[in-house]
């Protein structure tokens, strides 16, 4: 019997983020600092990485538990080859409600311009481009690469042509790119294409967080107010992380406040890294290991009722809600925070 599973908080999980590869052809600074990324960090062979028909056995158990959403995250997920057949076998599921989940992919862009059509016609729902800077010289700061801002604002029109339903996502580091704040909400407002401001968070052990390197949602909000006029409309589902804006004439746009305003009173979300580890919180120390399970000589069936059993059972126990005691907490720093390109963003 599928049933809907809750954990120590009462909270169900709906939204399921699969690590497809910890690499990335970008090094923004907030998240795969160069100077530790380029040197210390061990990466993820291809044979450690979970394979399609991996990936679908855990899909296929989390949504008989009552996930409804799939998101393909990384490192960059367009970095795995052949994404497409993975989308078409994912889209093929069923959730509880006897519908298809939706199938969605958060990257950087940079690869997308080729792909955009065929992840449309595999079944991709819609896509969210990590974009910090439409100006080349801040653009390239935030990424630490010489690649254009063009490339990628080319290939969300191209996502857009292809049908595709296209989010940006700019995290906003104070000193760095708050200067893209007008200009980014300017041009994304004349495109109609919703953009959200991400608070620069506390993840991994390797990006120099700083409180004094937030700039809080409250400020922007101040910000675009001024220049455009802004209303409050809210969050579609509880379990949203983003809230959501108009602007005066009409267009919408988000903010992303882990930092002055966590969410974890809803969240919903699990993670899967690359390698097949289980995470419930993006500030976990410590995965659940399935590759136990998936390496049994089992069958299909038998591996995806063992894994939903196993689901089960630690999302029974969760109790996270690190953001909610960021500042509160008398508790001892977390040591080893897990890195977000290894995680899924
Ligand atoms: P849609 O609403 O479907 O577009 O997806 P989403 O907002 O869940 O996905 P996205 O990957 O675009 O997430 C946006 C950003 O919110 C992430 O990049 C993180 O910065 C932040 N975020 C997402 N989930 C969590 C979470 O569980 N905890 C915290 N603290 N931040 C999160
Ligand atoms: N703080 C906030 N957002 C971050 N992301 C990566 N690292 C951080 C951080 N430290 C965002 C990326 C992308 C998503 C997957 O995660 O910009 O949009
Ligand atoms: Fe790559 Fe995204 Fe991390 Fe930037 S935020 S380094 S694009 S995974
Ligand atoms: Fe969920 Fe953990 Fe993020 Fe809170 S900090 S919203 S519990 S992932």
């Amino acid at each position: 019997m599928n049933k809907i599973i809750r954990d120590r908080l009462g909270r169900t999980v709906k939204d399921l983020r699969i690590s497809l590869i910890d690499r990335c052809n970008f090094r923004c600074t907030y998240c795969m600092p160069k100077e530790i990324f380029d040197n210390k960090y061990k990466f993820l062979t291809r044979g450690q990485l979970l394979s399609f028909a991996e990936i679908v056995q855990i899909s296929e158990s989390f949504l008989s538990l009552g996930v409804e959403k799939l998101r393909l995250t990384g490192g960059e997920p367009l970095l795995r080859k052949n994404i497409c057949s993975l989308v078409r076998e994912l889209k093929k599921l069923k959730t509880i409600n006897k519908v298809s989940p939706e199938v969605t992919l958060t990257t950087n862009g940079l690869l997308l311009g080729d792909m955009a059509k065929s992840l449309k016609r595999a079944g991709l729902d819609r896509v969210t481009v990590s974009l910090d800077s439409i100006n080349q010289e801040i653009f390239q700061k935030m990424i630490d690469k010489e690649f254009n801002p063009e490339i990628i604002l080319a290939n969300i029109d191209k996502s857009v042509n292809a049908g595709l339903q296209v989010k940006v996502n700019m995290v906003v580091k104070k000193g760095v790119n708050d200067s893209q704040i007008i200009p980014m909400a300017d041009y994304f407002k004349r495109k109609k294409i919703h953009l959200r401001f991400i608070e620069f968070m506390d993840v991994g052990n390797s990006n120099n967080w700083d409180m004094n390197f937030v700039v809080p949602t409250s400020s922007i909000l101040k910000l675009l107010d001024k220049k455009f006029g802004i209303s409050f409309v809210g969050k579609n589902a509880k379990s949203e992380v983003a809230d959501t804006w108009l602007y005066k004439t009409g267009e919408s746009f988000g903010t992303i406040s882990s930092v002055t305003k966590p969410f974890c009173g809803a969240c919903s979300r699990a993670r899967i890294s690359s390698d097949g580890k289980l995470y419930t919180c993006l500030f976990s120390s410590k995965g659940y290991e399935l590759k136990e399970i998936l390496n049994k000589p089992l069958t299909n069936e038998e591996k995806v009722t063992q894994l939903k059993k196993y689901f089960a059972q630690v999302w029974n126990e969760r109790v996270n809600k690190y953001s909610a005691e960021r500042f509160t907490n008398n508790k001892r720093p977390i040591e080893k925070k897990i890195e977000m390109s290894y995680i899924g963003g």
